[in-house]
């Protein structure tokens, strides 16, 4: 077996990590414009107000997915680029940079993958409680109809959420994302359920809205599991004992008590299951007070999970976490190389939820530069990125059915709190110049795509 011949291969972005143009053409601000302006959130005290400027350069990247020949580009909609204080009045000129976006895409043979919600939440909305408050997951429903409408028959593919485990976690919990609050678990948890809402609110209003027929996931990230033998090992030595397998699989699943919200079970048990798990505590109370009508939202149906994988922790046969060998490969953020984690990861949500998957982001940080001949050699991506496809192929050669891999990212862009420091394209940008240069990484993923994953065959 390979990847089935419609095997959809392509990169990512996300509106605020590339457009720039933070306050053109009548776009409202949103929390990260407001969070990046304000001091000590962001290294460098860098600000997305330019980024890649994609908003303008939008025909070069697109030139750039020709030429590497994927046949799909992930992008995500800038709700306030579109409906500046979050609902009602419609800014034309918005519409019209996703249009020419969309439009150029299908002329070029490429399909649009669409995430409705990149972290950008209308400032307008977060001065009105933001997540905290219900009514933005009406406004939510109202924008996904609003994009779902004016697509119709031209982007069918739709991710609503990206990483709910993320902006939730990080920007109402922990505080170090916008819009930068620290909430108790309870008010936390009224977040996620507002936010679970507007997912399964969407996902109704969209199909209703549109009159072909809509593919709609969401992007879930979280804790991996993977089992090892023995205490800490080089990375081939997985075991393959069932009840290791298992204590992984576990593993994977299982409240973690100083970083629940970084957890698949929560987002994914709650929208296919239809039901918030038990064992997490901040859960229990909420679980109580559910109506029908709720459960019946949250568990809308959905046609694929979105998995963005990028590392994994090692169990040994008990499920406990194994320590990783001094010097174990890390990528520029020093997050660890394992791709296991891409293979467990298929077979564990596809055996505990059953939808076909998605990779929706893959990928790695590197301390890319220019070097004398003028290329970008970036043989560390590269070799992350055989290791990883190899364990994709692994499960698609196992029958898991999964249907894409996108590389986070297309090009260099604001990596959050991290600033520009953090560089994950298949093509480099110089921010001086704008500049788009492709890395080898990208050329090397052209032949990948050419032969449909097939130079990865053993
Ligand atoms: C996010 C991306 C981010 C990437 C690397 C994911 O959590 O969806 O926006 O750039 O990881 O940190």
């Amino acid at each position: 077996m390979t990847f089935q011949s419609d095997f959809l291969w392509g990169a990512g972005s996300a509106a605020y990590q590339v457009e720039g143009a933070w306050n053109e053409d009548g776009k409202g601000a949103s929390i990260w414009d407001a969070f990046s302006h304000s001091p000590g959130h962001i290294r460098n005290g860098e600000t997305g107000d330019t980024a890649a400027d994609a908003y303008h350069l939008f025909e070069a990247d697109l030139t750039i997915i020709k030429e590497l020949g994927l046949n799909t580009y992930r992008f995500s909609i800038s709700w306030p680029r579109v409906l500046p204080t979050g609902r009602g009045l419609v800014n034309e000129k918005g519409l019209a940079y996703y249009d020419g976006i969309v439009n150029r895409l299908l002329a070029l043979g490429v399909t649009p993958f669409v995430t409705l919600y990149h972290w950008d939440l209308p400032l307008a909305l977060e001065e009105e409680g933001g997540w905290e408050n219900r009514k933005t997951a009406e406004a939510f429903i109202e924008y996904a109809s609003l994009i779902a409408q004016h697509f119709d028959g031209r982007v069918k593919r739709y991710i609503t959420f990206n990483e709910p485990q993320c902006f939730l976690g990080l920007g109402y919990g922990s505080g170090i994302h916008a819009p930068g609050k620290k909430l108790s678990e309870q008010e936390l948890v009224q977040c996620i359920h507002h936010v679970l809402l507007a997912h399964g609110g969407a996902i109704a209003a969209m199909r209703a809205a549109s009159a072909s027929p809509l593919e709609i996931g969401l992007a879930s990230t979280g804790k991996l599991c993977y089992p090892v033998l023995g205490g800490a090992t080089a990375r081939n030595l997985e075991y393959d004992g069932r009840s290791a397998q298992q204590a992984s699989y576990d593993a994977t699943f299982a409240p973690e008590e100083n970083d629940w919200t970084f957890s698949h079970t929560w987002l994914l048990d709650a929208t296919i299951l239809g039901r918030y798990p038990e064992s997490f505590a901040a859960f229990r109370l909420l679980n109580d007070t559910l109506t029908e009508s709720e459960l019946r939202i949250l568990r809308e149906p959905m046609d694929f999970i979105g998995l963005n994988v990028y590392n994994g922790i090692p169990v040994d046969a008990k499920g406990n976490k194994v320590n990783k060998p001094p010097g174990f490969p890390r990528t520029a953020l020093k997050w660890p190389v394992t791709p296991e984690c891409m293979y467990y990861g298929l077979r564990f949500l596809y055996q505990r939820y059953g939808l076909p998957l998605i990779i929706t982001e893959n990928g790695q940080s590197c301390n890319d530069r220019i070097f004398l001949d003028g290329g970008v050699h970036d043989a560390d991506r590269i070799d992350f990125l055989a290791r990883y496809l190899q364990q994709l192929r692994r499960a698609a050669d196992e029958g898991i059915p999964v249907n894409g891999y996108f590389h986070w990212s297309l090009t260099d862009n604001f990596e959050w709190n991290c600033g520009y420091d953090e560089r994950f394209g298949l093509v480099y940008v110089d921010y001086a110049t704008q500049i788009r240069i492709i890395k080898d990484s990208g050329y090397w993923y052209r032949d990948i795509i050419k032969n449909n994953g097939n130079a990865h065959n053993g």
